[in-house]
């Protein structure tokens, strides 16, 4: 199959988070499936900059701005790359959705309705690139006006629209809609119509073949009013053609045995050596040096749906116990100043980072005993599946793909060697309380410990199953079209 792979991120390119790391890895997954897949992206300055070969392979314009089309390859990889170069909309300093205050960019919806023209045009073989897609792939809003675009054209690829995160919708005032010239026909409660604005998200779940969650369980949550934004109506309409399909991870970039990152490598076998990495971070940081203190890891996002509310409640208890907490991210500044005082009030037990570090998030998931997560919401979630990879046990709610891939530590899972992290049941301090607790007494019982590790370093969460139920779902879709 020939695949259109569209997405406002991708690793090593340019990455916010985990929709930067599936599309860093999916698609190349799906390429050793001997498939012929381009990777749609914009031509954001830093992805200019990481690019060495290229070739302008097409020009046009969307809304009178000039536009051309860049191939080159995804670093290190096979993979065709195409990056919609506008500068225009694209070649300005900050991030791919903000400023560098973290403002959304006040033309965004112009930017991404310029992308997804273009995926349109490639989708109908417009741009004669001698090359056109059975599948167009899209991926969150910002790709979401790429279905309802296409819906009308009889002679179209199919299309499948995943869901990454259903709380960033790409929702806009409604003048929005006839500004970028959009189809009146799209204009309606089951189009791009969101409660009198436009949604962009709608015109992946409206009109896409094929919809899918980054987890099973997120896909059936979603349909609920708590986990559903508003959309589960929608969703609930088109459940026939949703699913969830679980993330997976580059098992290449995330292998403690390999990993350029960590002072000292580490597999199942030589787990031993481990802990040095603890004591290279612990110097770093100024921590005590003490192998036997449990080092809690979080690296993330600082937003509400990564638990950080909960997390600030309990904070002062936390820090109480015989343990040290080292946090990566940024985010909302209200955590970053929260988590910053409690820093200075513990200088010997947690340490915060603000900032955004690959390598540091390597060394961290590598150092850590224990990784803390306890998101409200976790459509699929990267940093337990990296973490049980390093055998950093994750602490985990019960939510989306967090459920799906973390089995806790009862007595029954340890003895039939299932479990291989814990699980807070309720989203309270309390209960995070009493999980931490049980990974902090359970990680004195050296041996148990030991097997949880080996048990967490034995899953297999690889891309090889989840691109196959990709490939099957594309062949449904271009069957349900046909
Ligand atoms: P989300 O996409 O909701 O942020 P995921 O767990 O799916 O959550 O993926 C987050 C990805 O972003 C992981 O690869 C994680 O290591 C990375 N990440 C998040 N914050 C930072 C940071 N401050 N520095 C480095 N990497 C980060
Ligand atoms: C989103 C979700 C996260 C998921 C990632 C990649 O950012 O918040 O749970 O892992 O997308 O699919």
């Amino acid at each position: 199959m020939n695949i259109l792979y569209i997405s406002s991120e991708a690793f090593p390119l340019i990455k916010t988070g985990g929709l930067g790391d599936v599309a860093g890895s999916l698609p190349n997954a799906l390429l050793k499936k001997l498939h012929d897949v381009r990777l749609l992206l914009p031509a954001y300055p830093e992805v200019l900059n990481k690019i060495t070969k290229n070739k302008v392979i097409a020009t046009t314009a969307y809304y009178g701005l000039p536009a051309s089309i860049i191939e080159t390859r995804l670093p290190g990889s096979k993979l065709i790359v195409w990056l919609l170069d506008c500068p225009a909309v694209f070649n300005r300093p900050g991030g791919p959705y903000t400023d560098h205050h973290g403002n959304a960019w006040d033309d965004n919806a112009l930017r991404f309705a310029v992308f997804c023209r273009c995926a349109v045009d490639i989708a109908l073989d417009k741009l004669k690139l001698n090359w056109q897609p059975d599948i167009v792939h899209c991926n969150d809003w910002q790709s979401g006006l790429v279905p309802a675009l296409l819906n009308h054209h009889r002679l179209r690829p199919a299309t499948v629209f995943t869901i990454h995160n259903l709380a960033y919708q790409g929702v806009f005032e409604k003048q929005t809609f006839s500004d970028l010239q959009l189809p009146d026909e799209l204009w309606h409660m089951d189009g791009l119509e969101f409660y009198d604005q436009l949604s962009f998200i709608k015109g992946g779940l409206a009109y896409a073949d094929k919809i899918t969650a980054v987890s099973p369980s997120y896909a059936s949550e979603i349909l609920s009013p708590e986990y559903g934004y508003g959309l589960n109506g929608l969703l609930i309409k088109r459940q026939q053609d949703l699913s969830g399909i679980l993330n997976g991870i580059d098992h290449d970039h995330w292998n403690p045995g390999t990993d350029k990152c960590l002072q000292q490598k580490y597999n199942r076998r030589s787990i031993n050596n481990k802990s040095a990495n603890k004591t290279h971070l612990q110097e770093e940081f100024s921590l005590p040096i003490d192998a036997t203190i449990p080092m809690i890891g979080i690296v993330s996002r600082l937003v509400e749906q990564k638990g950080f509310d909960i997390i600030l409640q309990a904070i002062e208890k936390i820090l109480t116990k015989p343990l040290q907490l080292v946090i990566l991210g940024t985010g909302d500044t209200h955590y970053e100043i929260e988590l910053n005082k409690w820093a200075k009030k513990y200088p010997h037990k947690l340490k915060v980072n603000i900032g955004y570090d690959e390598c540091l998030a390597h060394r961290i998931e590598a150092a850590s005993d224990i990784y803390l997560m306890p998101s409200t919401f976790e459509p699929c979630g990267l940093n337990q599946l990296y973490s049980l990879r390093y055998g950093t046990l994750p602490v985990v709610t019960e939510v989306g793909g967090l459920a799906d891939t973390v089995t806790d530590t009862s007595q029954e899972n340890i003895n039939n060697r299932t479990a291989n992290g814990f699980v807070v049941k309720k989203q309270t301090a309390t209960h995070l309380l009493q999980a931490l607790e049980r990974a902090i007494t359970l990680y004195k019982n050296t041996a148990v410990w030991r097997q949880l590790q080996i048990n967490a370093m034995s899953c297999d969460f690889s891309w090889q199953a989840s691109a196959e139920h990709y490939i099957e779902l594309y062949e449904l879709a271009l069957k349900n079209r046909q």
